[in-house]
């Protein structure tokens, strides 16, 4: 294929195919790639394009999060991550990632005032939990309770209504945080702690996570900072598998909760949220430093499927701003915590050396993930590893339902329905059992 008049209005792309030459438009974005406007290809061509993975794919036009890869960019509605991280917070980048624009004053305290009184759960869902083995994982309970918030929330399940869909944006934010705390309370078999709305977000979540009926809990503010860094390094990331899924579960017109159960679905895997656990994990199995030469070699090996956890991603292809971030915080977490010697950290930071120094890791340009740092920081705050990808989720959900609230003002969306190249037998005729 080739491209002619590249980043100039009108400018087409011309493909040679056995039935002759087509031109296909080529769009512009603000910044980043321009994209060839295939979809007309198969009404003028009878061919499809075969890109699994969807690596050459964009499947949507977004203003929400830009990612360059190569120069480690990531703008959330044009403002750097380090920036937000640093000077916001993630009820204001929640806003900022929904709304297109920072709060104007009055606005913030009105959205944080309706996410706040929407973060109890309805009482009948406290018996669904008790439906789950005590020893759920907490993304498998999230998958379930998420999805059952549709059939208690029935005034925001028209996806047709503006306001229903405000509305339901609005309890997902909300009711997220107690569904997690709960879902991490029932694996560790204490009492459920109900929201208090003198607190914030983010501190809310620790106290329902920490608190005990038996005694007082104070949130440190230290701690909830770092919580709430973390919240926002993984609140979106533009078209990546679980917010596809959402976008893909939504274009058949399936009720946003349902599409966000979707979404928690496929974090789960450990290509993608649950890479936080397995990172953990891997650096537990690895144990002590001397023990790391062992492992790179195994994650280099052909022969061998092991990969380093934390490492390499399908966009990022630079040292990952949020993985930069996630470092700083992780270290004063640990100052907080008084944690001077932690063999994983140590492990950790000498598994980070030698791989940014191997000629392996540096031809396939994979550099750490924000998924390496944020184990070790939330083992430190007294998480499970197993609550690490419903973490994730929690924060998530955020840039979820900005992509779907998007998806759905955009008319351009319609069902998605990737084709196939078909490998399998032509016609057959079936043979009765007796006759096999
Ligand atoms: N360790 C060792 N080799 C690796 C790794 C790794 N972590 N990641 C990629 N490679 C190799 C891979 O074997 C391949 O080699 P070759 O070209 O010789 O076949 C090459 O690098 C390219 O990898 P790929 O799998 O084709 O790249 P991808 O874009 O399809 O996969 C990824 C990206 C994130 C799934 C992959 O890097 C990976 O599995 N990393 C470990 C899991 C992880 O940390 N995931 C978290 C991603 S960040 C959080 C999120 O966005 O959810």
């Amino acid at each position: 294929m080739s491209t002619d008049k590249n980043k100039q209005p009108g400018a087409t792309a011309k493909l040679d195919t056995l039935g002759g030459t087509h031109s296909f438009p080529i769009m512009e974005g603000t910044v980043g790639p321009s994209v060839i406007d295939i979809s007309k290809l198969y009404a003028q061509t009878g061919q499809f394009t075969y890109d699994p993975g969807f690596t050459s794919t964009a499947s949507c036009e977004s203003k929400i999060t830009y990612i360059d890869g190569d120069e480690g960019v990531l703008l959330y509605r044009g403002y750097p991550i380090d920036q937000l991280a640093e000077q916001s917070n993630f009820l204001e980048v929640a806003y900022l990632l929904l709304n297109g624009e920072l709060p104007a004053k009055g606005k913030f305290e009105e959205f944080e005032h309706a996410i706040t009184h929407h973060t109890m759960i309805h009482e009948q869902l406290r018996h669904l939990f008790s439906g789950f083995r005590r020893d759920a994982h907490p993304m498998a309970v999230m998958c379930g309770v998420v999805g059952a918030l549709s059939a208690f929330y029935h005034d925001s399940t028209d996806i047709n209504d503006p306001y229903q869909r405000m509305v339901a944006s609005r309890r997902l934010i909300a009711k997220m945080p107690t569904i997690a705390a709960m879902a991490y309370k029932y694996s560790v078999g204490q009492p459920f702690v109900y929201p208090r709305n003198d607190l914030d977000y983010t501190a809310n979540f620790l106290h329902m996570c920490f608190a005990v009926p038996a005694g007082e809990y104070k949130v440190s503010p230290t701690l909830a900072r770092a919580m709430d860094r973390i919240f926002i390094l993984h609140a979106d990331h533009e078209q990546n598998a679980s917010t596809s899924t959402v976008r893909l579960a939504s274009s058949s017109g399936a009720n946003p909760f349902a599409c966000i159960a979707a979404g928690i679905a496929c974090l789960w895997g450990p290509a993608h949220g649950g890479a936080n656990e397995a990172a953990l994990n891997m650096l537990r199995e690895i144990g002590t430093v001397d023990r790391i030469p062992e492992y790179v070699k195994k994650a280099k090996s052909k022969d061998d499927p092991f990969r380093l956890m934390g490492f390499g991603h399908r966009v990022s292809k630079n040292y990952d701003p949020r993985a930069r971030v996630m470092q700083q915080t992780c270290h004063e977490v640990l100052a907080e915590l008084g944690i001077k010697d932690d063999p994983l950290l140590d492990v950790a930071i000498e598994l980070e050396r030698i791989a940014l120094s191997d000629e392996y890791f540096i031809e396939k340009k994979l550099y750490p993930n924000i998924d390496f740092y944020s184990g070790i920081t939330l083992k430190a705050m007294g998480f499970p590893t197993t609550m690490f990808t419903a973490l994730f989720a929690l924060a998530r959900t955020v840039g979820w339902v900005a992509q779907w609230m998007e998806m759905i003002d955009d008319p351009a969306q319609r069902i998605g329905r990737p084709r196939q190249l078909y490998t399998g037998y032509t016609h057959r005729d079936y043979v009765p059992a007796a006759k096999r």
